[in-house]
C-alpha cells in the first residue's frame, strides 16, 4: 500500500543536470553562467548580514522593491510582476492556478523535461506533441485547446529561438494561458516581452540563473497581464523568495554595465565555440542561448563523446532518448575551458580516426 497520491506513486521525478564534487572538473552540463555575478551583489549582500539582525525577520512577501524594479527596466506596472524561487517556482505555480486536475497542459518536445513532472504533480493531462524534425513548433500545438500551453524559447536543448511572430500567432490562437518560458533569452536578438502588451494570455518567465549568474540564488519572475499575476499570487508561498535572494537580485538588476558586458562575453564565446567545431564537421545548430547543442562527425556517436569528455573530465548533457540522443548539450563556459573543451575534442576526434 502507498500513502501517495496515485499520480505522485505513478509519476517519475525531475531528473537534474549532475553537480559532482570533482576537482578540477570543467562543468559544462547545466547552462550555469561561468563568469561570477557583480561584485555589487556580493557587497550587498555582505551589507545585509552584517551581524546578522535581519535574519530573523521575514522577507518582503512580494518582494516589492524587485517588482519595482524589473517592471521600470521592462517597462510594465509593478501588479504585472511576479517574483519567484526561480523561474521553475513559475512554472509550478502556473500550473497551479491554470490547470485543474484532469485538465490539458500542451506542450511540443523534445523541451524542458521539467514540464511533463510539474504536470504529473498536478494530476494534469498531458498534451505531448513532438516538435518538428527541425526544432521548430508543431502545427497542432496552434489548433488544440488547453489552458496552459508552455513553450520554451529559445528553446532548450535545442537553443533554436522561435521567432515572436510565432509566439503571437500562438497566442491569437489560444483561449489559454501561453506561458513564453524565457529563460535563455538575454541571449537572444529577440524577445516576446511585447507579446504581454498585447495579449491578455500572454505569460513570459525569466530567470537571473543564466545570464545574471545566481543560480544558486534562485530567482526568476513572470510578467503578464494584471489579472494572470493576481491568480499566481494567490497560489505562492507566503514568503517564496528569501531576504537575500531578494537583496542579490536587486543588485545584480542595478549593474547594467557588468550584466551587459557578461552577456557579451558569453555570446561571443559561444560563437567561437561554434565556429571552431563546425570546422571539426560537427553539426551545430545556430544558437540564441548560453549552450550548444552539437552532432559529433560520422565516425562518433553523441554518446561515446560525451563518455570520452567525461574521461577528460569535462562534463556536458547527453540523455537517451532517441528525439536527441545524436547530440550533446554543452554549456557556454570561460574562455580557458572553451580551450580545454577543443583540444579535448582534438585530441579525442584523432583517436576515433
Ligand atoms: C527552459 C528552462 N526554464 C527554466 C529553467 C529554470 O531556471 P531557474 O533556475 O530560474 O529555476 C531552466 C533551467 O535550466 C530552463 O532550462
Amino acid at each position: 500500500m502507498s500513502y501517495l497520491r496515485p499520480n505522485i506513486d505513478r509519476m517519475h521525478a525531475y531528473v537534474p543536470g549532475e553537480q559532482p564534487k570533482v576537482a578540477g572538473l570543467v562543468k559544462l552540463n547545466t547552462n550555469e553562467n561561468p563568469y561570477p555575478p557583480s561584485p555589487k551583489v556580493v557587497a550587498a549582500l555582505r551589507d545585509a548580514i552584517g551581524d546578522g539582525p535581519t535574519l530573523r525577520l521575514y522577507p518582503d512577501p512580494v518582494a516589492s522593491a524587485l517588482q519595482a524594479k524589473i517592471a521600470a527596466l521592462y517597462g510594465f506596472k509593478p501588479e504585472q510582476v511576479l517574483v519567484a524561487n526561480g523561474s521553475d517556482e513559475v512554472l509550478t505555480l502556473a500550473l497551479r492556478a491554470f490547470v485543474g486536475e484532469g485538465q490539458r497542459v500542451a506542450y511540443a518536445m523534445p523541451s524542458y523535461s521539467l514540464y511533463p513532472v510539474l504536470a504529473d504533480i498536478q494530476g494534469a493531462k498531458k498534451l505531448e506533441l513532438e516538435m518538428n524534425p527541425d526544432f521548430t513548433l508543431p502545427e497542432r500545438l496552434f489548433r488544440e485547446h488547453a489552458p496552459l500551453k508552455l513553450v520554451t524559447s529559445p528553446n532548450a536543448p535545442s537553443g533554436v529561438a522561435v521567432p515572436t511572430k510565432t509566439l503571437d500567432r500562438l497566442c491569437a490562437a489560444s483561449r489559454g494561458v501561453v506561458l513564453i518560458d524565457e529563460a535563455y533569452a538575454d541571449f537572444a536578438d529577440d524577445n516576446a516581452l511585447r507579446l504581454v502588451k498585447k495579449h491578455r494570455n500572454a505569460l513570459v518567465a525569466r530567470t537571473l540563473s543564466k545570464s545574471y549568474s545566481l543560480a544558486g540564488m534562485r530567482v526568476g519572475f513572470a510578467i503578464g497581464h494584471k489579472a494572470l499575476i493576481e491568480g499566481l499570487m494567490k497560489v505562492k508561498d507566503s514568503y517564496n523568495v528569501n531576504r537575500l535572494s531578494q537583496v542579490a537580485a536587486l543588485a545584480a538588476l542595478g549593474d547594467r554595465a557588468h550584466f551587459q558586458a557578461n552577456v557579451r562575453r558569453v555570446k561571443a564565446t559561444r560563437e567561437r565555440l561554434r565556429d571552431a567545431m563546425l570546422a571539426f564537421g560537427f553539426d551545430v545548430l545556430p544558437s540564441a542561448t548560453n549552450f550548444l547543442f552539437a552532432k559529433p562527425p560520422a565516425a562518433m556517436t553523441a554518446k561515446k563523446f560525451y563518455e570520452a569528455l567525461r574521461a577528460r573530465n569535462i562534463l556536458v548533457r547527453w540523455w537517451s532518448d532517441p528525439r536527441v540522443s545524436d547530440r550533446v548539450r554543452i554549456s557556454i563556459g570561460t574562455d580557458a575551458e572553451t580551450d580545454r573543451l577543443l583540444a579535448a575534442t582534438l585530441n579525442i576526434l584523432a583517436e576515433v580516426k
